[in-house]
């Protein structure tokens, strides 16, 4: 059967699912009906979320929970959190309530640059482009002016544009590496409509300057675009206290914890097979709260990431000490944010972690986010150095197996309980189910 089509996107939405479960599913009765059973009954709501991307057949649910008692500089947050993962909400949520008894987390932003380029090829003499560069910068500013002045009113805007020779890596290979400043914007639109102006200018003037050949006259335009690597847009998170009042778990000592806590994040900091585990833990939280205030998590994935690998070796995104008695646990990391434009109006749920959350600016957000992150590493560590992870996790994961057996509510409390005292595994779980069915 031909499994392909031509026009699909010009078809109604009742028309795509039709030829989708007719194409490529055994029962499509039952894959329709599964796809309209995601719909949304208020129309209008849909019909938003219909139109938020392109060939729309359903949605997709993610659960959006809550870590409330986040106390971040000396103001409490409750933090909204969209993830599939079971144990990461719970996680956020204790690492919360610890620090919160401790003085709470302490943050501050470092820096808010962001960066684009227009990459271009250039053939002829590197010194007349750099004269030409000179002449024409002013230019690509004013050009840019008419999308720019709005960013300029608010205090935001151009900071600088360079000339930057990359031809010892690409033969004629130039950029316009651009800074700018994009206040409660993530920016990305407002940093590629500059970028695509300055590549206009860049080209028209390239054609006037006189002391260019006729080869040189032609620049080529590869691509403007912003760059998701963001490392002078930084943010901190830390907690610290007395070694003393680490203290929870009686199976160990403060003293200890802290220096197990200590070596376990050395370690992220020197093997990157474990440095990759580590940091994802961190995107557990900070990816959670991204989704759920409408921000593009990949961008903030490929950022941090890279980031991770700057001095040229995959690394820890946190650190820890202890000095004089106190332990510190802390990280820096780029976010590039938003709490204006994108999904921030648009999504009914967005809008609403953004009122949770009493309307952050970017900045607010950005260290919001960087202390999701900490706490969900917080308790990572803490987990993986005392009762190990599967402890904490199979309870938070028995929900999942019960309902892969579709246990009733009653079976539901009976297994709960149980399992308050017992080890979870998916055997163990299977077992007890057999059992109380029996
Ligand atoms: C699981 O999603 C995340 C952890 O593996 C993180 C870590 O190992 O630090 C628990």
């Amino acid at each position: 059967m031909n499994k392909t089509i031509t026009g699909f996107s010009k078809l109604t939405k009742s028309e795509k699912i039709d030829w989708l479960v007719d194409t490529y599913f055994k029962d499509p009765a039952s894959a329709k009906a599964l796809l309209k059973q995601y719909w949304n009954d208020d129309k209008k709501l849909q019909q938003l979320h219909d139109e938020f991307i392109e060939n729309t057949v359903s949605n997709y649910y993610l659960p959006l929970g809550v870590a409330p008692n986040f106390l971040i500089n000396d103001k409490v947050y409750a933090i909204p959190m969209a993830i599939e993962e079971s144990s990461v909400v719970a996680a956020a949520s204790k690492a919360a309530k610890f620090w919160f008894d401790r003085g709470g987390f302490k943050t501050k932003v470092i820096s808010t640059e962001k960066i684009g380029q227009v990459h271009f090829m250039f053939n002829g003499e590197s010194t007349k482009l750099e004269q030409f560069f000179k002449v024409i910068k002013p230019k690509l500013i004013e050009n840019a002016k008419p999308l720019t002045k709005n960013m300029e009113k608010r205090g935001g805007g151009i900071l600088n544009i360079e000339l930057k020779d990359k031809t010892q890596d690409i033969v004629n290979y130039y950029q316009l590496h651009a800074t700018f400043e994009t206040l409660d914007a993530m920016g990305a639109n407002f940093i590629n409509s500059c970028l695509e102006q300055f590549a206009e200018t860049l080209k028209e003037e390239a054609q006037k300057f006189e002391l260019f050949s006729s080869e040189e006259k032609n620049i080529q335009i590869i691509m403007s675009i912003l760059s998701n690597y963001v490392p002078n847009c930084l943010v901190r998170a830390e907690v610290s206290c007395n070694v003393e009042e680490l203290t929870e778990n009686s199976n160990i000592s403060a003293q200890e914890f802290a220096e197990k806590f200590v070596q376990a994040v050395n370690i992220a900091e020197i093997e990157p097979y474990r440095a990759v585990t580590h940091n994802k833990g961190i995107m557990n939280g900070i990816d959670a709260v991204v989704l759920a205030t409408g921000n593009d998590f990949r961008a903030v994935e490929a950022g941090v990431h890279a980031y991770a690998s700057r001095n040229g070796q995959y690394s820890s995104l946190t650190h820890a000490k202890i000095e004089e008695g106190i332990f510190t646990f802390w990280m820096e990391i780029p976010l590039a944010l938003g709490t204006v434009g994108g999904l921030t109006k648009l999504h009914p749920l967005v809008k609403l972690a953004l009122e949770l959350l009493g309307e952050p600016t970017a900045k607010e957000l950005m260290q919001i986010v960087a202390v999701a992150g900490l706490a969900q590493n917080f308790a990572a560590l803490r987990s993986l150095t005392t009762t190990g992870i599967q402890e904490g996790h199979m309870k938070m994961h028995l929900m999942n197996i019960l309902n892969q057996f579709e246990a009733t509510s009653e079976e539901k409390t009976t297994l709960v309980n149980h399992f308050k005292t017992h080890t979870v595994t998916h055997s163990t779980v299977v077992a007890q189910i057999e059992k109380l069915r029996r």
